[in-house]
């Protein structure tokens, strides 16, 4: 059955760039009514802070009596070697990228559980499913949310909650320039990826539709069809584009 959006109450992380934007606008041209949390939000929503993430919550229910629907989308990057990569920032990266995630889940499953209903979407990656070279930490943490997802799925399935998974590939947006990086250029090609609007738009249809998982792009796809019946050419495609940027 459609799930229908107008009124529907839609916390999404992350809302002030990229994807994120293009999914708080998405949401509210269908009527939902959207409660964008970043560092730049008003108030400042960083989903690294138990305190932020709680009040973020409560804030939202005391206002709106209610939370439907939960984006999981602020994240960072890097590009560095394993060797390279220093560890207080994969360990940055990851308390952004899956405790932050984790940490909004648990603070709105409370919610979620009481009404009977509610959608998790989690936007991971298509490197939650193939890891590519000097980008280690950032596959780590994304992989480590496709298996969080999965997780949570199976626990919720009995209580009218949907978790989502989103995995786009490549995507215009200033994540490149604000992702960490020791060595190469911050993008490995020169084309620019599709707009963050289609991930947008592939996250509103996946909660109407109340799809489980979603690949985006071409590529993305292909990469993953390659990883499962042909890993051993995707990895001769990834050493050879690694040895040429
Ligand atoms: N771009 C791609 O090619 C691509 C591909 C696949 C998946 N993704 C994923 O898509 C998601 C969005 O990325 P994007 O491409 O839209 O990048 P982006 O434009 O750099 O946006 C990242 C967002 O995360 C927020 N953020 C970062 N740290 C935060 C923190 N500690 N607390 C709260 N919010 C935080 C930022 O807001 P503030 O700075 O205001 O906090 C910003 O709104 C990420 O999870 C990323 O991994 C991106």
């Amino acid at each position: 059955m459609q799930n229908a959006l107008p009124g529907k109450v839609v916390i999404v992380t992350g809302a002030s760039s990229g994807i994120g934007l293009e999914t708080a606008r998405a949401f509210a041209q269908r009527g939902a009514i959207v409660v964008p949390a970043s560092r730049r939000s008003n108030p400042p929503c960083d989903v690294t802070k138990d305190e932020d993430v709680q009040r973020l919550v409560s804030s939202t229910v005391a206002q709106h009596g209610r939370i439907d629907i939960l984006v999981n989308n602020a994240g960072i990057g890097m590009r560095a070697a394993v060797a390279d990569a220093p560890m207080s920032d994969v360990r940055y990266l990851m308390e952004v990228n899956f405790f932050g995630a984790l940490r909004c889940i648990q603070a709105v499953l409370p919610v979620m559980k009481q009404q009977r209903t509610g959608q998790i979407v989690n936007v991971g990656s298509v490197l939650s499913l193939l890891a590519t070279p000097r980008q280690s930490a950032y596959c780590a943490s994304k992989f480590a949310l496709r298996a969080l997802t999965d997780a949570l799925r199976l626990e919720v399935a009995r209580d009218g909650i949907d978790v989502i998974l989103i995995m786009p590939g490549y995507t215009d947006t200033p994540f490149f320039d604000n992702m960490y990086r020791y060595g190469g250029p911050p993008r490995i090609t020169s084309l620019r990826g599709q707009h963050p609007a289609k991930v947008a738009a592939a996250i509103v249809r996946a909660c109407e539709r109340r799809q489980r998982e979603v690949v985006l792009t071409f590529y993305g796809r292909l990469g993953t069809f390659m990883k499962r019946f042909f890993p051993r050419l995707l990895d001769w495609a990834l050493i050879r584009t690694h040895h040429q940027v």
